[in-house]
């Protein structure tokens, strides 16, 4: 009887605190390796290295040098995987198109080959391009989800904002993104990446954040 009186009690304080650090958790190495590791993520960076400059940032065709060939078809369309690898290894040419699109296979390996065909998939789709932007800028601080449980967020006083409550509009989002906190007024620990992104990351980054907002509470 009270034997078992005692185990009750130890279970409940075991309950309690795995609720308490559930209430607490951060990001684990694993499950960070595990997100930013996917294809579509590093695909992005790929993506953004080699081919935004002829194909743009949403795949529209309206990239920097899109000027020079208005004549002609920048815009990625949706293709079997089959297809994008040929194009992109062997080049336009080799499907009866245009050799302004380069062959890619002596300079990309095959698993950037494989990376940048899952990131052709999501091109177009701002919310899914903020994610790629997100998961390769803001996880270390922000966390995977945006809950401000990153693993370096412990380091900062004040935190990194729980972004799926934030109450700031788009328009201060935007600002302290581009600027950092300190410019802002508040802590250098948010870092300014008007460097770093474009406008069109930023925009959809925020674009992101509402639909978080949207599905999250
Ligand atoms: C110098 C400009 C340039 C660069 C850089 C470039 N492309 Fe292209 N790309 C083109 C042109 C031009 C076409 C149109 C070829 C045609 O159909 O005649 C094209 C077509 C494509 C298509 C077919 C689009 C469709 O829907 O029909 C894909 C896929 C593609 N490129 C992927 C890439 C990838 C991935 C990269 C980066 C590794 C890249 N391109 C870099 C110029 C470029
Ligand atoms: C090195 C850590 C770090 C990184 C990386 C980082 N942030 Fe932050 N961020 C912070 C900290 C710390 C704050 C809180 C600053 C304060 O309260 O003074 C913050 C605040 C913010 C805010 C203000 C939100 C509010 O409600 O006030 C936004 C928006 C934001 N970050 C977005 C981003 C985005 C998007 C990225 C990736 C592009 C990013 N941050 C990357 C540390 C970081």
């Amino acid at each position: 009887m009270f034997r078992a009186k005692r185990t009750l009690a130890a279970v409940m304080a075991l309950q309690f605190a795995a609720m308490a650090s559930f209430a607490i958790a951060q990001d684990t190495k694993e499950s960070v390796n595990r997100e930013t590791s996917k294809p579509v993520f590093r695909g992005g960076i790929v993506f953004k290295a080699y081919c935004g400059l002829c194909h743009g940032e949403r795949g529209d065709g309206m990239g920097r040098a899109a000027k020079l060939y208005a004549e002609l078809h920048l815009t990625i369309t949706p293709h079997p995987p089959e297809y994008y690898e040929k194009i992109i290894r062997q080049g336009g040419l080799a499907v009866g198109g245009s050799a302004y699109m380069p062959p890619w296979q002596a300079e990309l390996s095959d698993e950037q080959i494989g990376d940048v065909i899952a990131y052709l998939t999501v091109v177009g789709d701002t919310v899914r391009r903020g994610e790629v932007v997100y998961k390769t800028n803001c996880v270390l601080c922000h966390g995977i989800h945006g809950d401000g449980k990153g693993r370096a967020a412990s380091l900062f006083h004040p935190p990194p904002v729980d972004l799926t409550r934030s109450d700031k509009d788009d328009e201060y989002k935007a600002a302290i993104i581009r600027l950092g906190g300190v410019e802002m007024g508040r802590s250098s620990g948010m870092p300014p990446w008007e460097e770093r992104l474009s406008d069109v990351e930023i925009h959809d980054l925020l674009n992101l954040e509402g639909q978080r907002r949207g599905t999250k509470l």
